[in-house]
């Protein structure tokens, strides 16, 4: 399995054209967790071919820090899909962390997936397994599948939902993918968001929301990061660097919140071993064994994330 990658944080994932070189050197200056490398739908069909050099050559000559670094490459029902694999794969070396796969529909697309990169890996001296997957849910038969997609294959590690190809395989009455629908009562994208995110935490796979493409709307995005974030989500996608900002925030848990996570554990297990207690009061609220659970996750998204426990916390 994947391990370099596997566990480090992607709350804000980098979507860079794949076709230009200008855009690929700029991604390496800007503080994303996780970069992508696209193949897929920015950019033009006839860039597609000339496309799969520039991102290889990036991959290799360009420094990416420790960050997740993965390439999107086209999805099945089009021409491109096992060429980009062979040659992105097979030329990158050990540094590619990851492919990501667009419209996944089935499990078996992702099993597709796997035996191709097992036998590129074969092929090429790399580990077998080293390559992880990233799938994206962004069609109606995607979602109605979505468990058995996030359970196909141990290369897993991600799964993020597309917002724009969703409304269109939905023909939602919108022409910008993913914004708030205002005459909607309620959120629209609630179903979908729980469904993906459950699907994901049942197979240990880090959810990721897609792509806010009002770009020049930081006030928005904080409000769409909103919708994700409170859930439960890892990251977002960003399209500038802008964007980074305002989702690694957006995506971290508080100072107080990581402070007073390892508070609950160092309590709870003062009640347990010394006390023998297995509820005990936290201030004005009962902790319990759920209360650990909830804390380490607090725990360990904010060391994902950089923070470090307050010397008076
Ligand atoms: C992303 O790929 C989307 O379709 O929203
Ligand atoms: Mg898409």
């Amino acid at each position: 399995m994947s391990q370099r990658s596997r566990n480090l944080p992607r709350r804000s994932c980098l979507s860079s054209p794949g076709s230009s070189e200008r855009f690929l050197q700029k991604a390496t200056s800007v503080p994303a967790d996780m970069s992508f490398l696209d193949l897929e739908d920015s950019v033009a069909p006839a860039e597609k071919v000339a496309a799969r050099k520039k991102v290889v050559q990036a991959i290799r000559d360009l420094d990416w820090d420790d960050r997740v670094l993965c390439v999107r490459i086209n999805a099945w029902d089009t021409p491109w899909t096992y060429q980009d694999v062979i040659e992105v794969v097979g030329e990158s070396g050990a540094r590619l962390d990851e492919v990501m796969l667009p419209k996944v529909q089935s499990a078996s697309e992702i099993v597709a997936l796997d035996l191709l990169l097992t036998q590129v890996e074969k092929n090429v001296g790399l580990p077998v397994g080293h390559i992880g997957i990233e799938a994206q849910i962004e069609t109606t038969k995607g979602l109605i599948e979505v468990e058995s997609i996030c359970a196909a294959s141990a290369r897993l590690e991600t799964v993020i939902f597309g917002p724009a190809d969703f409304a269109a395989s939905m023909e939602m009455p919108v022409l910008t993918g993913g914004i708030q629908i205002d005459d909607y009562p309620g959120d629209h994208f609630h179903y979908v968001f729980s469904k993906i995110l459950m699907a994901g935490r049942a197979n240990g796979l880090q959810v990721i929301d897609g792509p806010y493409l009002k770009v020049r709307d930081p006030e928005g995005l904080v409000d769409y990061c909103k919708r994700t974030s409170t859930l439960g989500y890892d990251g977002k996608w960003a399209l500038t660097p802008d964007q980074v900002t305002v989702i690694n925030s957006m995506y971290s848990p508080t100072q107080e919140l990581f402070d007073k996570a390892w508070n609950i554990l160092d309590a709870y297990k003062a009640a347990t071993s010394s006390e023998g207690k297995g509820a005990v009061m936290f201030g004005d609220e009962m902790i319990d064994e759920a209360s650990r659970k909830m804390a380490m996750k607090f725990v360990s998204r904010g060391e994902r994330a950089g923070l470090k426990r307050s010397s008076n916390g």
